[in-house]
């Protein structure tokens, strides 16, 4: 197979001269024939004034561009979509699959031999490595690390695990508008992803426990030196997999990689979001995320890292203290050490390196665990046919078992407009219920299963209630709070069936969530019921989503992405 420049030619119907026009073109950023006979290294650029988490992608790429060149390769920079979490209407969710389509084809449409994926930002690295998987080209990802912790008075501060505590706060009258304003300039104070547990953390973790990133790369702060260094060494390494044409992420990417990445999951209480996207990552291979075997892993693994939102670290604070590494080197046989990474060491080998740390008490050790499950407990019952999650690692165990009264909001807008209302019906020990807030019904599976405690009852001191829906949540979230309701409301899950004033049963021990409603009831709500209540779009890519997008249990990827791609 042709490779470097020769690869992938643009079809004109006679190759010899689609190489001589696209040589004649690239002398014209004057590349030497030398140059143009290496093998090539792609470098995706995620770079954007939207994205400040990417901030430091620039120095990242020459760093990268460095190490490639070192070893001897050509490095080759190329753009493609950036999501910032923040910066993303109507959810970064809802743009993940088409992020993942530009780089597949990217990677696919233009000549390179090895590729390096650069992201972080929450829903990057899981469409970097969706893409990279499909496309199957020798890949190394490199994330660009957390942000630094802030400091007010006298406090650290984590985006956004403290975003939402001191907002909560606000609301509550805790805090007044001068200290919420100093606040808002203290929560970020570098460029980086969140520094907390959130979903880039969890995803860079389970990437590097995977094997497709360099040891410790998940953990290094995003301004510091070694995070350039570590690119650098990335670089060399991608340009060593162009010249070899390997290992492919499907190389990689075995049953046990995934495993790995499961326990890792577990291990670090990390965010939900992080089992919909190695769910859908798995999707593009020959192996499934079973959510029973997940919950089944988490009964069996311990929480060792102690890392907001559940714990009282941050992500810099986890690197000093031996990062990934280490973490595996602590969950011994829970971890399958034969599997390989992209340097060709195996995990044995990678935790053998792993830095004995005295006195750190951020990585635990399995005999003294921060908690002695997983972080995250799987739930079906009547109310989750196709299955829920719940992060009980983030959740007051007075609420992981409750049966409580439904106060149900039909979409975002019915609960932005009615959850602060002083006359709205509600009590401490009601169960808060959205829906339509699912893949489709959005559309985009929106972050807002963390719905506000309700302005009254925030502001008599109640800090958390049992919260219900069909959404996602951010990973840097916390409170009792069940999600990824599946079968979505809008499709006919029997979500859309509860009325307020029912009764719902949580039973996070015995992974269960019910309606305590009879099923001649059910059935009779059932009839009344359209089959679906989420609006087709007419045209573009929101159309393109509304028709393919798949359940919380297939990850949300578009069915014709999937490897086995659309079903008939
Ligand atoms: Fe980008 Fe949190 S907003 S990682």
């Amino acid at each position: 197979m042709a490779d470097g420049l020769r690869k992938g030619l643009t079809a004109y119907g006679d190759s010899g001269f689609s190489l001589f026009l696209r040589k004649a073109f690239i002398k014209a950023m004057g590349y030497s024939d030398d140059a143009l006979d290496r093998p090539i290294v792609g470098i995706t650029n995620t770079h954007s004034d939207y994205n400040p988490c990417h901030g430091n992608a620039p120095q990242i790429i020459e760093a990268v561009k460095r190490g490639v060149m070192l070893a001897g390769a050509m490095p080759m920079v190329f753009p493609t979509i950036s999501i910032a979490e923040s910066f993303a209407h109507p959810t970064s969710m809802y743009l993940r699959n088409l992020m993942a389509m530009d780089t597949e084809e990217m990677i696919r449409a233009q000549p390179m031999d090895a590729v390096v994926v650069i992201g972080g930002c929450d829903k990057t690295l899981p469409a970097q490595v969706m893409a990279a998987v499909s496309a199957d080209l020798p890949t190394v990802v490199i994330p660009v690390g957390p942000m630094v912790v802030g400091h007010h008075k006298g406090e650290v501060l984590g985006a956004c695990t403290d975003c939402r505590r001191l907002w909560a706060k606000y609301r509550a009258g805790e805090i007044d508008d001068a200290e919420i304003e100093a606040v808002n300039g203290r929560l970020a104070p570098s460029v980086g992803t969140c520094m907390v547990m959130g979903t880039a953390s969890t995803m860079a973790c389970m990437i590097e426990a995977m094997g497709l990133s360099l040891p410790m790369s998940a953990t290094i702060p995003a301004p510091h030196a070694e995070r350039f260094r570590s690119a650098e060494a990335s670089g060399r390494v991608a340009a060593a997999m162009a010249k070899a044409k390997g290992p492919r992420p499907s190389e990689i990417l075995t049953p046990a990689a995934f495993r790995n990445a499961q326990v890792v999951l577990q291990a670090i209480g990390g965010s939900t979001n992080g089992l919909i996207h190695l769910t859908a990552i798995a999707g593009r291979v020959p192996h499934r995320i079973d959510l029973d075997d997940f919950d089944a892993i988490g009964r069996k693994v311990p929480v060792l890292v102690d890392l907001k939102p559940s714990g009282a670290h941050y992500m810099e604070h986890f690197h000093h203290a031996g990062g990934v590494p280490k973490l595996m080197a602590q969950l011994g046989d829970l971890i399958e050490l034969d599997a390989s990474t992209v340097t060709g060491a195996t995990l044995r080998e990678v935790v053998a390196q792993a830095e004995d740390v005295p006195g750190q008490d951020v990585i635990r050790s399995r005999d003294n665990p921060i908690r002695c499950e997983g972080g995250l407990a799987v739930l079906h019952g009547n109310l989750a046919p196709r299955g829920a999650l719940i992060k009980h690692a983030a959740a007051s165990p007075g609420l992981l078992q409750h049966t409580g009264r439904a106060v149900v909001f039909e979409t975002l807008e019915d609960m932005a407009r009615r959850i602060d209302d002083p006359d709205l019906d509600v009590a401490a020990d009601d169960v808060l219920v959205l829906r339509n807030a699912g893949p489709k019904g959005a559309p985009g599976m929106p972050e807002a299963g963390y719905l506000p405690i309700p302005l009254k009852l925030a502001r008599a001191g109640v800090k958390d209630m049992v919260r219900i829906s069909d959404a996602r949540m951010s990973g840097t979230a916390f409170g009792t709070i069940v999600l990824h309701i599946t079968p979505e409301s809008a499709e006919g899950g029997p979500l859309a069936l509860v009325q307020t004033g029912d009764r719902i049963a949580l039973d996070v021990a015995a992974r269960r969530i019910d309606l305590l409603v009879d099923d001649a009831e059910l059935t009779r709500r059932r009839t009344a019921l359209p089959a679906t209540t989420a609006i087709r779009p007419a045209r573009g890519y929101a159309q393109l989503f509304h028709d393919a997008v798949l359940q919380a249990d297939e990850g949300c990827d578009f069915d014709f992405l999937t490897a086995a791609g659309r079903r008939a």
